[in-house]
């Protein structure tokens, strides 16, 4: 039977109507065309598919959307504004933390949720906070680096 859902998602009030069994990812993806969350493994390893709920990183592929009824999602695209890019997508770009991009909505999201915890984070915590996240193409350093670079604001 669908489940009425009403929550806050980057910054303004929706509603949807889910089947018990959507995971948050669909739901964003497919009804509200936020496609920065990818579906990576579908099985909760790679974190391609992180969005915040409640400003804390969780994964969109095992997360019922049902879940979110009465809080908040911020997804990547949530994360800049009217303004363009935040500090920290800034210093993914000016790091050079980006290949292929398939990763990059996922690492920022965990890193997004990291600084709000840490704001000024070791190398040791972001490279704990980046752990669940995994990346092809780049290798973790020009991450660890993007993420320290905020920390120099
Ligand atoms: S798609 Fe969710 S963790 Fe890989
Ligand atoms: S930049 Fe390609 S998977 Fe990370």
């Amino acid at each position: 039977m669908p489940v009425k859902l009403s929550f806050t998602l980057n910054g303004r009030p929706v509603s949807a109507e889910v089947e018990p069994t959507m995971a948050l990812l669909e739901l964003l993806r497919e009804r509200f065309d936020l496609t920065g969350a990818k579906l990576g493994c579908g099985e909760g390893e790679c974190g391609a598919c992180a969005v915040l709920l409640d400003e804390e990183a969780v994964l969109g592929c095992l997360t019922p959307a049902f879940a979110v009824d009465g809080r908040t999602v911020r997804t990547v695209e949530g994360l800049s504004s009217s303004e363009g890019l935040s500090a920290l997508q800034q210093a993914f770009v000016s790091e050079g933390a980006i290949q292929c991009g398939f990763c990059t909505p996922g690492m920022e999201i965990a890193a997004a949720s990291l600084l709000r915890q840490e704001p000024r984070p070791t190398p040791e915590q972001i490279r704990r906070g980046l752990e669940g996240n995994l990346c092809r193409c780049t290798g973790y350093v020009a991450m660890i680096e993007a993420v320290e670079a905020v920390n120099d604001d």
